[in-house]
């Protein structure tokens, strides 16, 4: 139930963030990581979304991440995604936290995506940290090497390792600065992401949760809609387009 104090909320907003994880991609096919089947069901991240599995296993850890961003490129964003970007017609700033390695925000057209834990479609050398974004080594199937004798990894942070610092900080101010946030499609446990909705709380902020299971956030978000990410925020951009006809008309 999406409630009308939400709907004025969003026409009177400057700044609205959306933090989202990966409940947003789940309708585009891309697995989420702790549902029943999820990722983190078959596939033990201690094994392969941390640097000594890589240093220990490069190979192994390449491949893995090369059959994810198999499915990442074939997955085309969904009408959440949409909705999220479409937010822009209404509110003057819209900023995107996301947790997603995906792209998919971007491909949706969101003008503002602040990705915390990086991007799948990129590369860099771990021993001297040159990029490698060329499209070409997402489908390769060894792990490329660097003139500099390095492995070339996936541009994403893996357990133990820090958020890009300009990521978080941007993200941190967004959250406090924004009139509302939501967070969508997200566990809310994995720290120290899971912390931006309640520094926007602090922060004064209007929180709304949308998710079909509760989280940890529940309880402290002003409210809580429970559906799909594809449903419900394009339900909200309905509403408010309802909302702005008649102001456009009494002009
Ligand atoms: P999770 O897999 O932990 O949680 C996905 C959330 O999305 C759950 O709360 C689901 O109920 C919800 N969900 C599922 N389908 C949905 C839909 N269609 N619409 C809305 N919500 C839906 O994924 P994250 O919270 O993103 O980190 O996980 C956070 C981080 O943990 C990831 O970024 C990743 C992982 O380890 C790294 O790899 C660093």
């Amino acid at each position: 139930m999406i409630s009308r104090t939400l709907i004025e909320r969003l026409t009177n907003a400057r700044l609205v963030t959306v933090f989202t994880g990966a409940g947003v991609s789940a309708e585009s096919g891309v697995a989420t990581f702790r549902a029943q089947g999820g990722l983190w069901s078959k596939f033990k991240p201690e094994e392969l979304a941390n640097l000594d599995a890589f240093l220990a296993n490069p190979q192994m850890v390449w491949e893995w991440y090369q059959a994810r961003r198999e499915v990442v490129l074939n997955a085309k964003p969904n009408d959440g995604h949409h909705a999220i970007a479409g937010l822009e017609e209404f509110v003057p700033h819209v900023s995107v936290v996301t947790q997603n390695i995906d792209g998919l925000h971007t491909e949706a057209g969101s003008s503002e995506v602040i990705e915390l834990h990086g991007n799948i479609r990129k590369n860099f050398c771990q021993n001297c940290g040159v990029r490698y974004d060329d499209l070409e080594l997402l489908t390769e199937h060894h792990v490329p090497s660097c003139p500099c004798g390095g492995n070339i990894r996936p541009d994403v942070v893996w357990f133990g390792e820090l958020l890009p610092s300009t990521a978080i900080e941007l993200a941190e101010k967004r959250a406090k600065e924004c009139n509302i946030l939501f967070s969508v499609g997200t566990s809310s446990i994995v720290w120290p992401a899971a912390g931006l909705p309640l520094l926007a709380l602090d922060s004064g902020a209007y929180v709304v949760e949308i998710n079909p299971a509760q989280t940890p956030l529940t309880r402290h978000a002003h409210e809580s809609i429970r559906g799909t990410s594809g449903v419900v925020m394009p339900e909200i951009m309905r509403l408010l387009r309802e909302m702005k006809i008649p102001s456009e008309l009494s002009k």
